[in-house]
Formats: structure tokens, C-alpha cells, sequence
């Protein structure tokens, strides 16, 4: 088997990836129509045109500005339902979906109407494509810790929907000790819980992702090889780091995916993941970021099939379930 065939033959699960940056520019002008609203572009050419990002910053602009066409209940569900599509195609058996609450409550729609949509599409993608999913519920860092708060206990009533909670948006001036005791009460109301760390941020934001928000995984992370402490804390708590390749290169994170660190930190024994983050915006889904990643740094067939794994201990699914994915994975 070649590596393309094993990337696309191995089973995966995807544990970092915001719905609203799965928003493909061909759904976006139909939504748009639909709900009648105008978005500054005229085709989805130019549309694909407007995404020359250069840092984190120019993208979430961009990203917030097409979340705006979102209204309905029936609007989520298309866009995770296109989703989990790309999911099938791509042999993603597994996903852990981010939604970002905030950018849809502060326009007044109803938390409700979200989560109804996403929910719906996660139950059609069991029946009908027999893929599983959780999703994770993440607070907007470039915001208060009050307003995150006031998500979290609009988010209770619905606790048996939602696996965990996250931290995401602005990272640079926006450290997880600002959202300290939101955290906490999260934690004791029975959430998991996962930020984002060390892509811009340096080294110390994820010492306190660790430290103060007490985080089961960490987003992104590839800042933590600037420092040899936190690496070997990372490898001995067997921490799982959920990377994102091709976003990293687009927002200028790295320069070239021959630069990349995920092999550096693979081979170290840091339990890093692939994922797609933002897929419509940074050029690919889970595959495309297997096949960059292996063009770049010529990843071995064990390191292909170890990633996998990793993605399957790094998920929020029980023991027994994670067990049977890696026996299939080991038996490629
Ligand atoms: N980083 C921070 N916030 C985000 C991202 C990201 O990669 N994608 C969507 N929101
Ligand atoms: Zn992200």
C-alpha cells in the first residue's frame, strides 16, 4: 500500500475543528440567499480571493464575517451536515466539533437554535453515515471571562449534549489565567475541558492551560518546543496536542510545511494529532493535512498509523471503543 492509500485506508478521528470554519464559500452564498442577507463578495471566487491570511487576527475577522449569514436552526445543521460528509469521504470515524456560541448569542440567536441544528446533524451522521461525534463548547478568549460565565450557565441545561468546554479566538493578550475560575466551574459541573495554547501565545500559556484550567488535551501547542521543561512534562503526562498542519502554514505559524515540528515532537513522544481546524479557510480537511504533513517530512508508515492511534487515545471515547480502532489500525 502506498502512503496515500494508508492516509486514506486508516481510520481517523478529528479533535480539533471549529464548525463555523468548515463554512465552504458555495453554502455560505446559499445561506446568505436564503435568510436574505448581503456579504460583501461577489462570487465565490472572490470570495477564496479575501482568504490571504497572515496571522491569526486576519483570519478570525474574516471567519466572524461569514458566521453573520447563520440564523436558523435548519442553517447549523447544513453546515455541520456538509461537514460530516467531507467526514465520510475522508475515513473520519471520529469527531470532537468545536462551536463558538458567543458568535451567534451576541448577533441574538438563540443558544438554542445552535445547538438544536448541531445536534441534529451529529445524530444523522450516526444513523446515516455511522460516524460518531461529541461537541465542545468553546468561550471566545478576546471576550470576558463574565461573558463566558454567562455561556456556561446558558449552557447547563443542555450539559448531556455538550462533552466539554474550550478556549478559543485572539490568543496574543488573552492568557487562559483570564478565564481561571470559569474553568473551574465547568470542571465541577462535569465538562471536560481542552484550550488553545502555544499557536501564537508562547510556551507560558500553556503551563497555565495546564496548571490553572487543569486542560485534558491542548490545542494547537507547537509553541511548547521552545521550551525543554514543558516538553517533558507534555511526554510524561502523555498530554495529547491536537495540530493543525495546514493551518499553521496559513496563518504564517510556520513558514513551510518542511519546518513543521509534529515529526520532531512525534518522534520525541509527545502524543500530537492531525487535524484541520478551520478546513475551508486553510485548504484542507483531515486528509489533505495527512498528505502535506507526509509530502514535507516523509512520515514512515508506523508514524502514519501512530498518529492515527494517538487520535484515538486522545478522544473523549471509552476505552473499549478507542481499543477497536487501534486494533484496526494496527492490522493495516
Ligand atoms: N485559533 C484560535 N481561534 C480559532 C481558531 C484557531 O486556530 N480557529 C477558529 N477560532
Ligand atoms: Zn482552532
Amino acid at each position: 500500500m502506498s502512503h496515500t492509500e494508508l492516509i486514506r485506508a486508516l481510520p481517523k478521528a478529528e479533535l480539533h475543528v471549529h464548525i463555523e470554519g468548515t463554512f465552504e464559500p458555495e453554502l455560505m452564498f446559499e445561506i446568505a440567499q436564503r435568510n436574505q442577507i448581503d456579504i460583501p463578495y461577489k462570487s465565490v471566487e472572490e470570495v477564496r480571493q479575501a482568504y490571504n491570511f497572515h496571522n491569526l487576527q486576519s483570519f478570525l475577522d474574516i471567519y466572524y464575517a461569514g458566521a453573520n449569514v447563520l440564523i436558523h436552526e435548519e442553517d447549523f445543521y447544513d453546515l455541520a451536515w456538509a461537514y460530516f460528509k467531507k467526514c465520510a469521504e475522508d475515513h473520519v470515524v471520529h469527531t470532537e466539533i468545536f462551536f463558538d456560541p458567543q458568535t451567534h448569542t451576541d448577533r441574538g440567536i438563540a443558544f438554542e437554535t445552535v445547538l438544536n441544528g448541531l445536534q441534529r446533524a451529529c445524530n444523522d451522521a450516526k444513523t446515516k453515515l455511522g460516524i460518531s461525534s461529541y461537541l465542545i463548547m468553546c468561550f471566545l478568549r478576546h471576550l470576558s471571562e463574565e461573558a463566558a460565565l454567562k455561556t456556561l450557565e446558558q449552557a447547563l441545561p443542555y450539559k448531556n449534549q455538550i462533552i466539554a468546554v474550550g478556549l478559543d479566538s485572539s490568543e496574543v493578550g488573552h492568557p487562559p489565567a483570564k478565564f481561571t475560575r470559569v474553568f473551574a466551574k465547568a470542571r465541577e459541573a462535569g465538562f471536560l475541558v481542552v484550550a488553545h495554547a502555544g499557536e501564537e501565545g508562547p510556551p507560558e500559556y500553556v503551563w497555565e492551560a495546564l496548571d490553572l484550567l487543569k486542560v485534558n488535551r491542548i490545542d494547537h501547542g507547537v509553541r511548547s518546543e521552545e521550551d525543554p521543561v514543558l516538553m517533558q512534562r507534555l511526554i510524561q503526562e502523555k498530554m495529547p496536542l491536537t495540530v493543525c498542519p495546514l493551518s499553521n502554514l496559513k496563518l504564517c505559524v510556520v513558514d513551510d510545511m518542511q519546518q513543521h515540528n509534529i515529526h520532531r515532537l512525534l518522534q520525541q513522544g509527545v502524543k500530537v494529532t492531525v487535524n484541520s481546524d478551520d478546513p475551508s479557510y486553510f485548504g484542507g480537511y483531515m486528509n489533505d493535512n495527512f498528505f502535506a504533513i507526509q509530502k514535507a517530512l516523509n512520515l514512515s508508515e508506523a508514524e502514519l498509523k501512530q498518529l492515527a492511534i494517538n487520535s484515538f487515545e486522545a478522544a473523549f471515547i471509552d476505552n473499549t471503543e478507542k481499543q477497536s480502532w487501534i486494533k484496526k489500525i494496527q492490522a493495516l
